[in-house]
């Protein structure tokens, strides 16, 4: 199991971030709010990705206040510690653990955030607030600058996204964060070889995904990255399905896309198999080619390239395999040019990974490309979807393949974090016997 993330890396992302906030700024972070699903029965708890990527802490009700270059650049406003209601809902961790194990340099009850904000936010030129979020968190906000401004006479501050500066923060993982992305990535993974073992004709889609859960929570991952996709023959073509109801029937390949969480870091891993372990030759031919595609989009990933060409790669490979397989006919750079693979290949090719399973992060800086550098972390995640709104021979109808992985840009080229789903024809076939 990887270690947690010491609460000394913690302190120096904040550190960093309080350097390129400058002087007479302040950052507002809210904690992500505890969320009803029903009457009094709460959804699991899930942080804000930055509010923990900055401090680590887990609960909610909280507001993480930075003010660069004063005497306490880092003051939590948290719950207070009262037997009565943890008696119920557990242990807090109160004002004083924030400050000595979560280094904050001062933390007061939430309730006095009303009173304490508008004389922290005195004189401030720049405020980071993601204005037009949360209606509720947004009135606070203004009605403290308000105040702040009534009693200082102040100019109006102006508001910008904390984001601009956190997200290239996050792009690139520090050593600890990606040993906690392997682990994600190598749980899903596993899920996988479990799930080919598993599954069998007359299986629901649900038994299929309770496979992953299991695996995923038994392993201390007790939180998905986001709703398992297992869907069945044409149920693959429909690129969110999360219904997950149907039944598994033989002769149909089997697509699931599932990632667990871990430690609040996402893994998001697609494999594509046949209910009775066998390829039908076409779905051979479909799977072949995006995995083709996947290895021409794999040699792009190293240090210097960019998403860019990644999914160039893997369009000219599928393009030109479309075209010998009689799906697309034309010139492949015509096809290419018009891009004529969306009719099977509609979302993109990857997307960076992280705290959030669609990461922060840009694509493109002033419209040039981000070029990958060791520490970023991306999925690589190739598909042909064959729904029977195409008009071409019903065999290929209803074949939908995607094969995702979760690939870490080393300083000499790349390591795929979930190597351990089979991913090839023969292993998978292989594995299922
Ligand atoms: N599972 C979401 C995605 O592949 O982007
Ligand atoms: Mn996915
Ligand atoms: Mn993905």
């Amino acid at each position: 199991m990887p270690a947690p993330i010491p609460f000394t890396e913690y302190r120096a992302r904040v550190k960093s971030l309080l350097e390129k906030m400058g002087p007479d700024t302040a950052a507002i972070l809210y904690a992500a709010p505890s969320a009803y699903r029903s009457r009094d029965t709460e959804y699991a708890y899930r942080q804000d990705s930055d509010f923990y990527y900055l401090t680590g802490f887990n609960e909610s009700h909280a507001v993480l206040v930075l003010l660069p270059q004063t005497e306490t650049p880092v003051v939590l406003f948290n719950q207070t510690r009262k037997a009565e209601e943890e008696i119920w809902s557990g242990a807090r961790i109160g004002q004083e653990a924030a400050v000595k194990e979560y280094g904050v340099d001062a933390a007061f009850a939430i309730d006095e955030i009303a009173t304490r904000m508008p004389k922290l936010l005195a004189q401030k030129k720049i405020i980071y607030y993601p204005i037009n979020q949360v209606r509720d968190q947004d009135l606070e906000v203004l009605k403290w600058i308000n105040q702040m401004q009534t009693a200082t006479r102040g100019a109006t501050p102006d508001l910008m996204p904390l984001s601009k500066l956190t997200a290239p923060m996050r792009l690139i993982k520090s050593p600890a964060e990606i040993e906690l992305m392997r682990h994600a990535a190598t749980l899903s993974a596993q899920a996988h070889n479990i799930a080919m073992e598993k599954v069998h004709a007359g299986q629901f889609e649900y038994q299929l995904a309770a496979e992953y859960l299991y695996h995923y929570n038994v392993n201390d991952a007790r939180d998905v990255a986001y709703l398992p996709i297992v869907a069945g023959g044409k149920n693959a073509c429909v690129l969110h399905y999360t219904a997950n109801t149907d039944v598994l029937r033989d002769g149909d390949l089997v697509l699931v896309d599932a990632g667990c969480e871990y430690q609040n870091y996402c893994a998001d891993v697609s494999r594509t198999f046949p209910v009775n372990g066998r390829f039908t030759p076409e779905q051979a031919e479909i799977y072949q080619l995006v995995l083709d595609a996947y290895r021409a989009g794999l040699k792009q990933i190293h240090p210097g390239s960019t998403m860019i060409k990644v999914q160039n790669a893997a369009i000219e490979v599928l393009t030109q395999g479309l075209v010998e397989l009689k799906l697309l006919q034309g010139k492949v750079s015509d096809l290419i040019a018009h891009t004529a693979y969306k009719k099977f290949f509609m979302h993109g090719v990857g997307h960076w990974l992280g705290l959030d399973v669609h990461d922060v992060g840009a694509y493109k800086i002033n419209n040039e490309p981000v070029t990958f550098k060791a520490g970023m972390v991306l999925t690589l995640e190739p598909g042909i979807y064959i729904s029977e709104s195409v008009e071409i021979d019903k065999k290929w109808w209803h074949i939908g393949v995607r094969i995702e992985d979760d690939i870490l840009v080393t300083p000499k080229g790349h390591e795929v974090l979930s190597s351990a789903a089979p991913i090839s024809l023969e292993d998978i076939e292989q594995l299922m016997r």
